[in-house]
């Protein structure tokens, strides 16, 4: 990224980002997690600060940004709801790039559990609310980007998603135990409600990062 030098094709231009995953509580000491690691996120908020946008990064992960991202440090999907909505109505472009947990211990033990002689423990989970189909309806000017990770029937499960989530593009990502999550390369397809898919071949996440970006800019050009 200290390389990266773009035109400033996003200069002036709020963009909101989330990333990383989502930490569900089960006690004090413990928690359900995924395997993100935020560097999809953090390409697109350095490549996008690089571009001249005002970023907000609401980020579980700590990977190294740009001095002028402004990270919002979070843990549990109800946490990152209340830090993009309060950021949402300024801005220009949310990107929801987090693997936000689909669902939560329904209580949190005040105390470490304890195991009870040989039995086995049931966590009863509640689901969580989800975030980028509330921002896609409740969406005015702004341009609402999802993504979509998938291990099975890619294209078809990714524009299931892209129309339930009101979502103006959609990155689709072939996911498995080597591919996608916590790599440093990414192949992915963008999805738009009116155009025809986009695959991008194997690239850096900044590379890939860089080419949803030059997507967005026309679309906020478009919503205002
Ligand atoms: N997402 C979200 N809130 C949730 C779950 C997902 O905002 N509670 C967002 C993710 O950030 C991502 C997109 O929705 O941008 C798709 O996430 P994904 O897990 O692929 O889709 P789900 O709707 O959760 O469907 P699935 O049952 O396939 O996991
Ligand atoms: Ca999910």
């Amino acid at each position: 990224i200290q390389s990266y030098q773009p035109t400033p094709f996003l200069a002036g231009k709020k963009i909101l980002i989330s990333s990383g995953g989502t930490k569900e509580r089960i006690d004090p000491v413990r928690y359900i997690g995924n395997d993100s690691s935020g560097k999809m996120g953090a390409a697109l908020a350095n490549v996008a600060a690089a571009a001249g946008a005002e970023v907000t990064l609401v980020t579980t992960a700590t990977q190294p940004v740009l001095t002028q991202v402004q990270v919002v440090p979070v843990s549990s999907a109800r946490e990152m709801g209340a830090a993009l909505t309060a950021h949402f109505a300024q801005t220009d472009a949310l990107i929801m790039a987090a693997a936000v947990a689909d669902f939560r211990p329904d209580q949190v033990a005040a105390n470490k559990i304890k195991k009870q002689g040989d039995a086995a423990l049931t966590l009863q989970l509640a689901q969580n609310p989800d975030l980028l189909a509330g921002f896609g309806a409740a969406k005015t000017h702004q341009v609402v980007v999802g993504f979509a990770a998938e291990t099975t029937a890619l294209l078809a499960n990714a524009t299931a998603k892209l129309a339930r989530k009101h979502a103006d593009l959609l990155v689709a990502n072939q996911v498995g135990v080597h591919q996608g999550f916590n790599q440093e390369t990414d192949a992915v397809t963008l999805l738009w409600p009116d155009r025809a898919p986009r695959p991008i071949a194997e690239a850096s996440k900044t590379e890939i990062a860089a080419e949803i970006l030059a997507e967005v800019a026309p679309l906020i050009e478009r919503h205002k």
